[in-house]
């Protein structure tokens, strides 16, 4: 990426209209990508390997670089196939931890947490996230879902996690964060978690109705209109992988005056 001497990002401003065109894979299933998944069992179990794969290299450093030993019950919100529930788990040894996503997934998750002999302390729901959440969490996590949402369904999901939140549960936003100004070029793409970053902003627009990698501002905003208060931006690096791909943004209820 270095070698173009930063001059690739001069057609960025052309992509959002390239991707808006008939190629986009919203127009060529002609449906969004969690309902093409639910009516195509095979395609989800593809990308469920995908997500499988390479979930020890997401979310293993995410495990290793915030400490999750204060929370009793994790609630893991569009948890996939439990990848980030079964890690937390057997880093703490009393924690509980529920996974919710579409039911499918759920399935996948159950059968996962299953084999991985925590089926006494990790559950899994199936159920969409716009629609409501389970309760009963002192940890919310959102790990790789709201970039693949638009603005008004990451809102409905958040507002769904704050109604199912205790007043001192957390929320814990695990998703990659795009540098302030939403610009990757130049210097910055000889950087992995730089080039991850705008190669992932990319990918969401050609795969999701309106998904994108967002600023923190722009995190910042959908979860104060979502009720909550961002009381630890966070994203830094793992101390056990330099390139981390995700920020961790830590937030709670807004209590206002
Ligand atoms: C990119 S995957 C990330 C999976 C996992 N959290 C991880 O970090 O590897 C996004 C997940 O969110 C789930 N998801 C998206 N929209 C959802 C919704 N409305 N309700 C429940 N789950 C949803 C998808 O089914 C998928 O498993």
């Amino acid at each position: 990426m270095g070698a173009t001497d930063g001059r690739m990002h001069q057609a960025h401003p052309q992509l959002p209209a390239v991707a808006g065109s008939a190629w986009r894979i919203v127009q060529i299933w002609g449906m969004p990508i969690y309902q093409y998944f639910a009516e195509h069992p095979e395609a989800r179990a593809v990308f469920d390997r995908a997500m499988a794969s390479a979930a020890w290299h997401r979310l293993l450093p995410v495990v290793h670089a915030y400490d999750f030993s204060p929370f009793r019950t994790v609630v893991d919100v569009g948890g996939g196939n439990g990848a980030l529930v079964v890690l937390i788990l057997q880093a703490h040894p009393r924690a509980r931890g529920v996974v919710f996503d579409f039911p499918a997934a759920a399935e996948r998750a159950r059968a996962n947490l299953q084999a991985a002999g925590l089926a006494d302390r990790g559950t899994a729901v199936g159920g969409d996230a716009r629609e409501g959440v389970p309760k009963g969490g002192d940890a919310y996590l959102l790990s790789n879902i709201m970039n693949d949402l638009d603005d008004a369904a990451a809102i409905a999901v958040l507002k769904n996690c704050r109604a199912a939140m205790g007043t001192e549960a957390k929320l814990l936003v695990i998703d990659r964060v795009m540098p302030a100004g939403g610009v990757v070029s130049g210097a910055a793409m000889d950087d992995f978690r730089a080039w991850d970053t705008a190669m992932n902003d990319l990918i969401q627009l050609l795969v999701t109705g309106g998904g994108l990698v967002r600023t923190e501002a722009e995190f910042q905003g959908l979860l104060e209109a979502a009720g909550f208060r961002l009381t630890a931006p966070f994203t830094g690096r793992s101390s056990s992988a330099d390139a981390l791909p995700l920020g961790i943004l830590r937030a709670g209820a807004r209590r206002d005056p």
